[in-house]
């Protein structure tokens, strides 16, 4: 079988001197020297000036980040239909209404004239793009975005740590799950330029303690273990060779891939955290196909947000105010996650690539 995701965290032997660490510390929790060498070493990572929080999960970076941003009872937040749910949850947690929209044709995100667009159309407190895949978002823009509307942005770019070069007006969620490129095992990061913000999360996520007094009702447990900052200060420091790894298995992809024109991919200078193509026929019929041949995939984000039960009931904002979501609708029946991983062989993704020619074959001939 070739698995669609092995995700590649770091060893027992790479993990020991950080461990022998935490037996020399006695320290395991609450802000400790390891998790302050990571959340310096993570702001190297993501770009220099910028207050890094490490938190317990990408859900509670984006939760405690919205609740930080003072958005609850009453507010409306955009985001796009296509994502994981936890976007959504996120501002459901808050008290909040998530309000779905459309996302662009080639890059399957939220850009910021879809989200103008929106707000001609309804009243919108607060924007959370996505890294679609772990496509980075364009940061300058979104900073343009902010600048020009005043709208808060909260960016969910769980997927893209590693990736993602983040702007200085918008505020940044991201995932260390063991299935993101930089994973831990359970983990996320809240990344602003706004100190007292980045605070205000970090106090939220220590049951919202100043001084043992509890300041808000959003405080949650949402801190990082040392042992999981003792993984990522030993993910870190095999990240430059791993992503070498996945920049060379994408390569090889997009190479073999270049034969397949009608298969589509997001416009990608980096490798993605995973990788959905757009098949121009049904991809349920090619993942059939494809797990006969002993290739597993993966529909990541499907189905959309608006037909999960708990989210049906939702306001749309689609193109021209409508409420219908055309490229996300598409995108649902079209989108196949291929495997995708460090440990794939370069005969593993002639295999997959000559199985998907095929499956297309089939589609065109049925
Ligand atoms: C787009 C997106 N947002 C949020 C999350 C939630 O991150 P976590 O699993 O770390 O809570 C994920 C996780 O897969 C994700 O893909």
């Amino acid at each position: 079988m070739i698995r669609c995701l092995v995700p590649d965290l770091p060893t027992a032997d790479e993990l020991l001197p950080w461990l022998q660490r935490i037996d020399a510390n006695r320290w395991y929790t609450n802000g400790g020297p390891l998790v302050r060498e990571f959340e310096q070493r993570l702001g190297g990572l993501v770009g220099g000036g910028l207050s890094c929080v490490t938190l317990s999960s990408g859900m509670s970076a984006l939760e405690l980040g919205l609740a930080a941003l003072g958005i609850g009872e009453g507010r409306r937040v955009l985001l796009p239909a296509l994502t994981f749910p936890a976007t959504a949850l996120a501002v459901a947690r808050c008290g909040a209404e998530p309000v779905l929209c459309d996302v662009a044709d080639d890059t399957w995100t939220l850009t910021p004239s879809i989200a103008r667009e929106a707000l001609a159309h309804g009243r919108v407190d607060a924007v959370m793009p996505v890294a679609c895949f772990g496509c980075p978002l364009p940061a300058d823009a979104w900073d343009g975005f902010v600048r020009d509307t005043g709208v808060p942005v909260l960016a969910d770019a769980a997927a893209a740590l590693g990736l993602q070069q983040v702007g200085r007006r918008v505020h940044w969620a991201f995932s260390l799950h063991a299935t993101k490129p930089v994973g831990v095992g359970e983990g996320g990061l809240f990344v602003s330029a706004d100190e007292a913000l980045a605070e205000a999360v970090r106090r939220l996520s220590n049951f919202s303690f100043e001084h043992f007094v509890v300041q808000s009702r959003h405080g949650t447990n949402a801190k990082m273990s040392e042992y999981a900052a003792a993984v990522g200060l030993a993910q870190l420091a095999r990240w430059p060779r791993l992503l070498q790894r996945r920049r060379e298995v994408f390569e090889d992809y997009r190479a073999r891939l270049a034969a397949l024109p009608q298969v589509g991919m997001q416009p990608l200078a980096v490798p993605p955290a995973t990788f959905s193509v757009r098949l121009p026929a049904d991809a349920a019929a090619a993942a059939a196909a494809l797990a006969e041949a002993q290739i597993e995939t993966r529909r990541w984000y499907l189905p959309p947000l608006n037909r999960h039960p708990a989210f049906g009931g939702l306001r749309c904002i689609g193109p021209a105010g409508g409420d219908r979501l055309p490229v996300t609708e598409a995108l649902a029946t079209t989108l196949l996650g291929l495997p995708f991983h460090s440990r794939l062989t370069a005969e593993d993704i002639a295999t997959v690539v000559d199985a998907l020619a095929a499956a297309l074959r089939a589609s065109t001939s049925a």
